[in-house]
């Protein structure tokens, strides 16, 4: 009996010195495994008598659950006490302040494509696009610029063959989309997107640069429905006070053609830098739609009118901006995006 519990005793005490889980696993193996401690107790048993063997037996197996349960005791206890300590280290402060995340912006480009497509899905429009990469015929010849007409010297070219070049103007979707509303349809849209010319690229020249074109075709369309929507765009992109001047100009694709010059914003009309000393900044080229393209594109010109126009996006940003070189929109320097992040 006395050796059963210096036995016991021994075990508590080691237990109490053991602060890890494998440390632990060697006092169990010590104890209470295939040649442990209290197994060899077990063992003695055949050297007893066998009136003695049933109360020595009870009694081993007393201390053998004596000990391991005061190993599972010690076990949780130490299982808990790692995770009160992880949870002690790991504790995280959700009312602390986040750290900020960067966020994009659109660019300033986009910026003004998409403000003056809202105001023309106001106006009931629909928006179409076209592919940068066009034929001759939708880029010139349907917009009555026939091959070696003169006028086809205003917009330099790059030709991928001599049928296919990147588009030189939007106006080509006025052709498509006539096309694919077959001739009998009202028209109502604009056509933002990419296009490209063979110049030479300085602080006002850009060999891709953007533009939106527009396009009404109905059955009573008038240069008076030009005008208003014009006025509408200039005041929404300049100010509510603008007004717009029409000077005669010349388009092959539209008759009559007009250069479109908006009030000064600046100077509000008296004259300044901005806009040379004239009172008026030039800002879009316009005109009723040819009747020749009317016909090339499947729409009877005694029954149909239409206007057209064409807005650099480019250059309203620049007037409305102030800003010098063209060359800024793409040479995407951070400092000059992140001027207009909103
Ligand atoms: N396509 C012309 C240009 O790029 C602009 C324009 C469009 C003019 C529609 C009149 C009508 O210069």
């Amino acid at each position: 009996m006395e050796a059963f519990d210096s036995l016991k005793q021994s075990f508590l005490k080691a237990l109490e010195t053991v602060f890890k889980e494998a440390e632990l696993a060697e006092l169990k193996a010590e104890y209470l495994g295939k040649k442990g401690k209290v197994t060899q107790l077990m063992q003695a048993m055949k050297d007893l008598s066998p009136e003695e063997r049933p109360a020595y037996g009870q009694k081993v197996n007393q201390l053998k659950n004596e000990l391991s349960d005061a190993l599972n005791a010690h076990k949780e206890a130490l299982e808990n006490a790692r995770i009160e300590a992880q949870l002690a280290t790991e504790k995280i402060d959700v009312t602390l302040p986040g750290h900020d995340m960067s966020v994009g912006s659109s660019h300033i480009l986009t910026q003004i494509v998409e403000s003056i497509e809202d105001l023309f899905i106001g106006l009931g429009y629909q928006i179409k696009e076209g592919p940068e990469i066009e034929s001759d015929e939708y880029n010139f010849e349907k917009l009555n610029l026939p091959k070696n007409h003169p006028a086809r010297d205003m917009q330099d070219s790059f030709y991928i063959d001599p049928n296919t070049l990147l588009r030189t103007h939007t106006s080509p979707v006025q052709v498509r989309t006539m096309l694919e509303y077959g001739g009998s349809k009202p028209v109502k849209i604009i056509c933002p997107g990419k296009v490209y010319r063979r110049d030479d690229d300085d602080a006002t020249h850009s060999h891709q640069f953007m533009q939106i074109e527009g396009l009404v075709v109905d059955q009573k369309t008038t240069m008076a429905d030009l005008k208003g929507t014009l006025l509408k765009l200039a005041q929404t992109m300049f100010g509510p006070d603008r007004t717009i001047r029409l000077r005669p100009s010349y388009f092959p694709f539209t008759e009559p053609s007009v250069e479109v010059d908006v009030s000064c914003y600046n100077c509000e009309g008296t004259g300044c830098s901005i806009c040379k000393h004239t009172g008026y900044i030039e800002i879009l080229g316009a005109g009723m739609v040819h009747d020749n393209v009317l016909k090339m594109s499947g729409y009877d010109p005694n029954v149909y009118q239409g206007f057209a126009f064409g807005i650099g996006v480019e250059r309203i940003a620049m007037l409305k901006y102030g800003i010098e070189d063209i060359r800024h929109f793409y040479t995407n320097d951070m400092r000059f995006l992140r001027m207009f992040n909103q």
